[in-house]
């Protein structure tokens, strides 16, 4: 766990990145759907130089390109526009100006495991084989009119689709709207880097990639396996488990084939030409060891890869520990993890862990104070829940598809709830989703020190003062009870202790202990103990103190 010099350190380790799903933040037209115009709106909240903001160092944005939003934004028609949903070319360059005028970086959402069937390329692709853009998707031409394997969609049913204009199936690892390029030729390779290079020269400081090891496909087809599973997780809220035997998809031919990992080094030389630009990879479906794989040999990968296996945990110390050593003793050589908690895609963290405003600031603790870029998704700041949605308004195809079972994402992409207004301050009009009936607003927190808001907010700033938090070292240790997570930050010039009780009890801490600590630099307590630690406590102390 070695340190980083905080003085060269970049921008993407230093720095909270923040998750902005543009439909729900906020909306600048009265349409109830979410745009930029509303995004540079609200910048100030993000970042404004002073403690009253978040202190984000970067925002990552949703896709906002035309989508006929067959998977809301993850079906790009047009990889080099803006959808008119979200406004205009010039509304996204005034957010690049606004932004960097603010001290935040810019991260789109880059979806190229896929384009929708809609994009111009597929419209052509399907239309003969001669067509020059067919190659860019992948075709079979199947066994008796049935698929030539047994690859499943990862959103239910076979991956493949019969066009009837050729006669013949193409692949789609999501919807069958979402059909998958064909990452082996070289003229789609060079396409996705036209792209990149595009939207760098407009001032974009990195790309999230979707689903960044689907890439390449088994060339020769192969079948993939399945494995007999009885417990699983529960979709969508996996910290939940379902007891239901099951045959599962292991996707060992269509998912982490070795040349994605050259497609990666590649797109990054793209990323390298600029200087301070990064690429975080979305990396699922494997196990921690072939996750932290695509950092790639010293350092020519990804620059970032989602951690996202805190999803599967309790809300127990020892669970959140077992990750983090299991993550530091296999991450490669020189690389900076990655930490998530909550997305648009998983059950909020509140919801999934049954957290209260305290719990939920021990949560926000931990994100802030391991080593690591901690990524926040919108609405984590206030410890927003899910919303329940009712089935009549359920939006997400994949909800629509298997309810009632409890996989549709809507619950975790509902509006911000700025205000107790009737739009909740999201939207003059109706909002495209819900907002959370009984959520605490942001106004409401932002004026009550007490608040998960507040927390955030203090925390984050402290956060960037001190460089043991944001570039240093960091060991675990024996707390005073196994309910605690205890570590140390340290960097050149500082040496700090964090002590994180996650429990409902309070938790004696003896003069000779680690989490002693007679001068808490930080707490979520207004006067901490010298003696104890109150229940759910985050306290940062200087070490030896
Ligand atoms: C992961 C995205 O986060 C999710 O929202 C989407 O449905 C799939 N990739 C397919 O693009
Ligand atoms: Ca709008």
């Amino acid at each position: 766990m070695a340190a980083t010099d905080a003085q060269t350190q970049p921008w993407w380790k230093r720095g909270l990145i923040y998750h902005c799903y543009v439909r729900s933040f906020m909306d600048g037209n009265g349409d109830g759907i979410g745009d930029l115009p509303g995004l540079i709106s609200r910048l100030d909240v993000l970042r404004d130089g002073t403690p009253s903001s978040l202190g984000i160092e970067g925002l990552w944005l949703s896709p906002v390109y035309p989508s006929p939003n067959r998977d809301f934004g993850y079906d790009i028609s047009d990889y080099r526009a803006i959808d008119p949903t979200y406004g205009t070319m010039d509304d996204f360059d005034r957010l690049v100006a606004g932004a960097r005028a603010q001290g935040i970086h810019l991260i789109m959402d880059l979806v190229v495991n896929h384009s929708s069937t809609e994009h111009a390329w597929f419209r052509q692709a399907r239309t003969s084989h001669e067509n020059p853009f067919h190659d860019y998707y992948l075709w079979n031409d199947g066994v008796n009119g049935n698929p030539p394997n047994n690859w499943g969609s990862t959103f239910g049913g076979s991956a493949w689709e019969w066009n009837e204009q050729t006669h013949e199936f193409y692949l789609h690892s999501f919807f069958k709207e979402q059909a998958d390029l064909n990452w082996r030729n070289p003229r789609l390779r060079e396409e996705v880097r036209g792209i990149m290079r595009f939207w760098m020269d407009r001032g974009v400081d990195g790309f999230r990639l979707d689903v960044a090891n689907y890439y390449v496909k088994d060339a020769q087809l192969r079948d993939n396996t399945h494995e007999l599973i009885i417990t699983q997780p529960m979709p969508g809220n996996p910290s939940k488990t379902l007891f239901i035997p099951m045959s599962r998809e292991v996707y060992d031919h269509t998912v982490d084939q070795p040349e994605t990992h050259d497609v990666l080094r590649e797109m990054r030389g793209v990323i390298d030409e600029k200087p301070g630009r990064m690429v975080v990879g979305e990396i699922t479906q494997r196990t921690l060891t072939q996750v932290l794989s695509y950092y790639g040999d010293h350092d020519n990968e990804l620059s970032l890869v989602f951690n996202f296996f805190f999803f599967v945990r309790h809300f127990r110390a020892k669970d959140f520990r077992g990750i983090i050593e299991q993550t530091f003793t296999l991450l490669p050589e020189g690389a900076w993890p990655a930490w998530v908690l909550s997305n648009h895609d998983v059950v909020r963290a509140v919801s999934r862990y049954h957290l209260t405003p305290v719990m939920a600031k021990s949560m926000i603790g931990l994100l802030l104070t391991l080593k690591g870029t901690p990524f926040l998704y919108n609405g984590e700041e206030l410890g927003l829940a899910n919303t329940p949605i009712p089935r009549r308004m359920v939006q997400d195809p994949v909800g629509k598809r298997y309810w009632p079972l409890p996989v549709g994402r809507d619950g975790e992409r509902t509006p911000m709830p700025w205000d107790a207004s009737p739009g909740s301050g999201f939207t003059t009009g109706t909002p495209w989703l819900p907002v959370h009936a009984s959520a605490t607003t942001y106004s409401g927190q932002s004026g009550d020190p007490a608040s998960v808001l507040s927390f955030t907010r203090q925390l984050s700033w402290f956060r960037s003062h001190h460089p043991a938090l944001h570039a240093g070292d960091m060991t675990i240790v024996d707390g005073p009870s196994d309910t605690c997570l205890c570590f140390a930050r340290t960097s050149p010039a500082e040496h700090m202790t964090v002590t994180i009780n996650l429990s409902s009890q309070v938790v004696p801490t003896p003069c000779s202990s680690f989490a002693s600590g007679q001068n808490p630099l930080f707490s979520t307590e207004d006067q901490p103990s010298t003696h104890s630690l109150a229940p759910w406590e985050v306290r940062i102390a200087a070490a030896g103190a």
